[in-house]
C-alpha cells in the first residue's frame, strides 16, 4: 500500500487501520490470530509460560501462537531441571537443556521471544551444587570455589542455548531471582539478605547465603551473566512482593547499584497479586513501586502476573479491574517522555485457569481452563479499542452461545469487526518506508492522535511518498477490507490530493497500481482518507 500526494509537499500521516468483517461464525478472538501481542504491539511484549505438559497441548499452543510473543519456561530451566550431577567438576559444571527442548523448539519454530529464568536462586536449586565433590552431604563449599561453579553453570548455560538453539531470539534472562527477604528487619541491615540455609530443610533459606555470607554473590552473578550473555539479551533482578515499601527499597537499591555498573538492564516485577484493586498488592501499590524502578533508568517487566480471585473472594468483574489497572498504569509510563518506552513486557504466569501454580479454584488468568477469554481479557484489550479484541471475548463470564437470541454479546460478536492493521505511530514507524526519494521519520509536532505521526519530506516528484509491503498471510484477494488513515500537509499551495494506492502484480506479471481512496485536503486541515469496502 502506497502513499503519496499530487505535489511534492511534505505531509504527515497518522492513525492508519485495515479492518476487516469477521466470518459470522466467528466468536471467539482465539478463532483469528490476532491476539494481546499484536493489540500491545506499540508498547510492549505480551507473554505467559510453558511447562513439559502444556507445551504439548494443542489447545494452548494455539492460543499462546495467537496472543502471546514471549515465552518463560515454568520449571524447565530452572537449576535443578538443568544441572547434570554426574558431569559436574570444579573446572566445568554440567547442564542439559533436554528439559526446555520442546519449548524451546516450539519458540524456535514460531519465532517467539524467550524470557530466559532463572540462573541464581535459593529455591529450586540442589543443595549439592554447594557442597564438596557436589555430594549433599557434603561441606559447604567455600566463596572461591562458588565463584567458579557459578561462572561456570552461567557460561555453560548461555553457551548451551545458543550451540543448540542458535535461532532463538533468547531477549530477556532474569540473573538473580528473589534474593531479598521479606524480612523488614533484614532489608535494612543485611542489604536484604535471606537467612542462611538449605531451602530444603528450612524454607525461604539460601544456600547462596550460606556460602558467601551476604548478598555479594549477586553482583558477581551479574558480572558473570554480562561476561556471556548473547547480545541482545537483557539482564534481570527478578522478586515478588516487590510492591511492599522496604522490599521495594531494598530491591530499589540493589538495582539501581547494578544499572550503575553496567551490569543490569532491567526489573523484573514478579506481579502475584491478588483480584483487590487496593490494599497490599492493590494497584496503587503496583502503580508507585513500577514507577521507582522506572526512575532508575533501567527497563522494566511484569514478569509472573496472576491476579488470584482467592477462591471466590474476588468476582471476575473486580478481576478484570485490577488487571486492566496494571495493563493501564504500564502503557501510562511507557507514554510519559521521562520513562518513554522502558516497559518492555508484560507476561502472565499461566496459559489459563486449568494452569497454573494457584489452583484452578482461583481462576487467576486470562482464559479459563478451556482457553476461552475471560472478563479480563476484554477488559485489558478495551485499552487498545481500535485492535478490536474487545468486541471479540465475552462480557460475562459465560461463552455467549450463538443460538440464544437474546444474547446481546452473541448478535454483537456476529456482526463484528476484526482489525488486520493498525497503527497511530506511537513506539515506531510500523513498517512504513520511504518511496523514490522521500523519507519518512516519526513526529512529535503533529498528531491526529496519540503524540506521534509519521512525517514524509524529501520528496523530489508526485509519486515519491511512503509504503508498506502488505502480508500475503494477512490479506485475502477477493475478500472486502476496509482502510482509514488521517494525512495532513503543513505548507504548500491551499490544497492537495492525496492517494492511498494498493500496488499488486497482476496475471500477466505487470505491476498495477489500483486507487483504494483519494481525497482533497485543504492546508493544515485532517483529511480522512477512507474506503470501508475495498475488495483486494
Ligand atoms: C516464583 C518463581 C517462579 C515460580 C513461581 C511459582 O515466582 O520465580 O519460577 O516458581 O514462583 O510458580
Amino acid at each position: 500500500m502506497s502513499l503519496f500526494t499530487d505535489t511534492a509537499n511534505d505531509f504527515t500521516f497518522d492513525d492508519v487501520r485495515v479492518t476487516c468483517s469477521a466470518d459470522a461464525n466467528t466468536v471467539y478472538a482465539a478463532s483469528s490470530d490476532k491476539g494481546l501481542k499484536d493489540a500491545f504491539a506499540d508498547y510492549f511484549k505480551v507473554g505467559t509460560i510453558l511447562n513439559g505438559s502444556t507445551v504439548k497441548n494443542s489447545a494452548i499452543t494455539a492460543n499462546v501462537l495467537k496472543e502471546y510473543n514471549s515465552i518463560t519456561c515454568e520449571n524447565e530451566t530452572k537449576p535443578d531441571a538443568t544441572l547434570v550431577q554426574s558431569r559436574c567438576t570444579e573446572e566445568n559444571v554440567g547442564v542439559s537443556l533436554s528439559r526446555a527442548a520442546a519449548i524451546f523448539d516450539f519458540c524456535a519454530k514460531n519465532h517467539i521471544s524467550v524470557r530466559g529464568h532463572v540462573l541464581v536462586w535459593h529455591s529450586q536449586t540442589p543443595v549439592w551444587f554447594f557442597k564438596k565433590d557436589f555430594r549433599p552431604e557434603g561441606e559447604w563449599v567455600t566463596k572461591d570455589i562458588m565463584d567458579k561453579r557459578m561462572e561456570s553453570y552461567i557460561k555453560n548455560m548461555f553457551a548451551a542455548i545458543k550451540s543448540e538453539y542458535p535461532g532463538l531470539d533468547l531477549y530477556a534472562y532474569d540473573v538473580v531471582n528473589e534474593a531479598i527477604s521479606d524480612d523488614s528487619n533484614r532489608s535494612s541491615v543485611k542489604g536484604g539478605a535471606r537467612e542462611p540455609g538449605d531451602n530444603k530443610k528450612h524454607g525461604g533459606t539460601s544456600a547462596w547465603v550460606q556460602v558467601y555470607g551476604d548478598n555479594s554473590f549477586i553482583e558477581k552473578a551479574f558480572t558473570y551473566a554480562r561476561k556471556y550473555a548473547p547480545a541482545g539479551c537483557k539482564l534481570f533482578y527478578n522478586d515478588y512482593n516487590e510492591y511492599w515499601d522496604h522490599k521495594r527499597n531494598a530491591i530499589f537499591n540493589l538495582c539501581k547499584d547494578l544499572y550503575g555498573k553496567g551490569l543490569l538492564d532491567g526489573v523484573g516485577m514478579q506481579s502475584h497479586i491478588n483480584a483487590d484493586i487496593n490494599g497490599f498488592s492493590g494497584a496503587a501499590a503496583h502503580s508507585a513501586s513500577m514507577k521507582k524502578y522506572l526512575s532508575i533508568g533501567c527497563d522494566v517487566q511484569i514478569t509472573e502476573l496472576d491476579v488470584s480471585c482467592e477462591g471466590g473472594k474476588f468476582t471476575l468483574q473486580q478481576q478484570a479491574d485490577k488487571y486492566k489497572a496494571i495493563f493501564k498504569a504500564a502503557m501510562d509510563y511507557n507514554a510519559n517522555p521521562t520513562y518513554k518506552g522502558k516497559v518492555t513486557a508484560i507476561c502472565m504466569w499461566g496459559p489459563n485457569d486449568a494452569n497454573t501454580w494457584l489452583g484452578s479454584s482461583n481462576s487467576p488468568m486470562l482464559h479459563d481452563g478451556s482457553n476461552k477469554p475471560k472478563p479480563a481479557y476484554k477488559a485489558v484489550a478495551s485499552l487498545v479499542p481500535q485492535s478490536g479484541l474487545s468486541d471479540s471475548a465475552p462480557a460475562a463470564d459465560k461463552a455467549p452461545s450463538s443460538d440464544n437470541k437474546d444474547n446481546k454479546d452473541s448478535k454483537k460478536d456476529n456482526s463484528k469487526t476484526t482489525v488486520s492493521y493498525y497503527t497511530g505511530f506511537e513506539k515506531n514507524k510500523s513498517g512504513w518506508e520511504g518511496r523514490g526519494s522521500a523519507s519518512v521519520s516519526i513526529s512529535t509536532k503533529k498528531a491526529y492522535k496519540g503524540k506521534k505521526s509519521l512525517y514524509v519530506s524529501k520528496r523530489k516528484e508526485a509519486w515519491n511518498g511512503t509504503f508498506k509491503a502488505l502480508d500475503k498471510k494477512e490479506y485475502n484477494p477477493g475478500k472486502a477490507y476496509s482502510f482509514s488513515a488521517y494525512v495532513m500537509y503543513p505548507s504548500g499551495g491551499s490544497k492537495d490530493t492525496f492517494c492511498l494506492k494498493l500496488q499488486y502484480t497482476d496475471k500477466n506479471g505487470q505491476a498495477q497500481y489500483a486507487s483504494i481512496a483519494e481525497g482533497t485536503a485543504k492546508k493544515g486541515k485532517w483529511l480522512n482518507l477512507k474506503n470501508t469496502k475495498y475488495t483486494i
